[in-house]
């Protein structure tokens, strides 16, 4: 099976890619702007393992040939995309400036619509693509202050999910998105000093990797809340 990974250089991605990799036969592409830390992640791999191909590229940029040279190389498939790669900004509104903007809707949003756009030649008949959202980006949830572009952003990737799940339904490619709540990451330790998450990444890890190999069987097009607590 060929799975990419976004943002598989640390938390909650680094968790997923590892899960993946684990089974011997897998090739995980494992994306993020670390070479360190996907070097460090491959070497991690027990020789039974599968393989990990470490991709330094930044998503932002759009340029995926390394990227779609490697899956070439590796049988011209991808099974399961898992958009998890993201950035948060933690500001009042007033002082959020247009760079926050277009650094949370690139990296939480275009980066996702980039990267799906280049992999289409890539998917086959049961593919899954698998968006990593927030609480904060599912409907009805209670907001936090601070997080008002960010949220917005997560909820531009859940409608996102939506439309292409209607999209590609005839070529039998399904996409969800896990609207995932507080876990005990850098990026929520930077945003929330201090607040103690109850999920660990690499529980997190473990449920995208199941949700991603099973989900399909009973969701299409769905934004699912995966939380205890949130900010
Ligand atoms: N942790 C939580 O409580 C929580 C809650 C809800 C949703 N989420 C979502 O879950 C996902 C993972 O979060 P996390 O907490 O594990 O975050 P994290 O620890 O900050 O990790 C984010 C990963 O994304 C990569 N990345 C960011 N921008 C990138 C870019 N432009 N190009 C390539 N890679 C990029 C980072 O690598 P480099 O910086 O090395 O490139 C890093 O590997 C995110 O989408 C986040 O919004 C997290």
């Amino acid at each position: 099976m060929n799975v990419v990974v976004t943002g598989a250089g640390r938390g909650i991605g680094r968790e997923t890619a590892k899960g993946f990799a684990l089974q011997t036969g897998n090739t995980v592409f494992a994306i993020s702007r670390d070479q360190h830390a996907l070097n460090r992640l491959a070497g991690e791999m027990p020789g039974n393992a599968g393989t990990i191909v470490p991709l330094a590229m930044d998503l932002t940029l759009g340029d995926f040939t390394s990227l779609k040279a490697a899956i070439a190389l590796h049988g011209g498939l991808v099974d399961i995309l898992v958009n998890n790669a993201g950035g948060l900004v933690n500001k009042p509104f007033e002082k959020l400036t247009d760079k926050d903007f277009d650094y949370m809707f690139g990296a939480n949003v275009k980066s996702a619509f980039m990267l799906i756009r280049a992999l289409m030649p890539f998917f086959g008949e049961g593919s899954h693509i698998v968006n990593i959202g927030s609480m904060g980006g599912f409907q009805g949830s209670a907001k936090f202050p601070g997080l008002s572009l960010y949220s917005a952003s997560k909820g531009a990737l859940a409608v996102l999910t939506e439309c292409l799940a209607e999209e590609f339904k005839e070529r039998k490619i399904s996409v969800n998105c896990l609207a995932i709540g507080a876990v005990q990451t850098e990026m929520l330790s930077q945003a929330f000093p201090g607040y103690r998450a109850p999920v660990m990444p690499e529980e997190m890890g473990l449920f995208i990797r199941e949700f991603a190999l099973t989900g399909t069987r009973f969701f299409n097009g769905k934004i699912i809340p995966v939380a205890l607590s949130n900010p």
